[in-house]
């Protein structure tokens, strides 16, 4: 498929788009609001770049993976681009405080959110997914939720590419609890001095 990811000079855009492109499965775009800070990112890892709103308009799938809190503008920003092509959001609502990191919203998630404000289908996953551990190392299990359309499949296919279990674990809603574990994960990293993911048992 083609995979169009905006933000894709990040730490984890580009560690996607560099996993994605070693396993020759897929033809992926890296996205910059930049043209040439896309064309920089593109040409260290081999593949083609521009700037997001002209990547995604060619995508079979768009993955949102510009830092969190410039999810929701880059959304609207993008949202007639993007149309109807499915989307998977990778970010989680998050509040930095003294005391650790915690969740942020009290109801809702950032990947509802995005799915009032484009067109198409939403899936919501990877978080559990450290930049670090997609490049080399284990990511764990990756965890996928949406609802039963194109967006979900598309979004369980690739996750399948880059782990040993892509796992559907329901509805949209669930981006909440999948957000929220992203703040877990972050005070295991900093008090363990770690790259953690997740792995659920019990599974057959
Ligand atoms: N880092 C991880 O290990 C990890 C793991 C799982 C999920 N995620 C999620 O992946 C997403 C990206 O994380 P990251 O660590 O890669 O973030 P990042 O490096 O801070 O930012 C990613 C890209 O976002 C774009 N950006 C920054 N500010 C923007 C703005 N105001 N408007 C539009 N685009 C903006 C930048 O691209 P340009 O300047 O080139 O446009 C930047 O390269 C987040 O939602 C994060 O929660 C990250």
């Amino acid at each position: 498929m083609k995979v169009a990811i905006v933000g894709g000079t990040g730490a984890f855009g580009r560690a996607l788009a560099k996993r994605l492109h070693e396993t020759g499965k897929d033809e992926i775009l890296v996205g910059s609001r930049d043209a040439e800070r896309a064309q920089a990112t593109a040409a260290e890892l081999g593949i083609a770049g521009g700037r997001n709103q002209d990547i995604v308009a060619e995508a079979d799938l768009v993955v949102l993976a510009v830092k969190s809190d410039a999810t929701l503008e880059t959304g609207r920003e993008l949202a007639a681009a993007i149309g109807t092509t499915p989307v998977l959001c990778v970010a989680s609502d998050l509040r930095f405080a003294k005391d650790g990191v915690l969740p942020g919203r009290h109801q809702g998630s950032l990947a509802e959110e995005v799915a009032r404000i484009v067109r198409g289908p939403v899936a919501s996953g990877l978080q559990s997914f450290a930049a670090a551990n997609l490049v080399e190392g284990d990511p764990g299990d990756a965890l996928i939720c949406g609802g039963q359309d194109r967006a979900k499949e598309l979004s369980l296919e690739l996750a399948g590419r880059l782990a040993d279990r892509a796992i559907d674990v329901g509805p949209l809603e669930n981006s909440r609890a999948l957000e929220g574990m992203t703040a877990v994960i972050l005070n295991v990293n900093k008090r363990y001095k770690a790259h953690a993911g997740i792995r659920l048992t019990g599974l057959p």
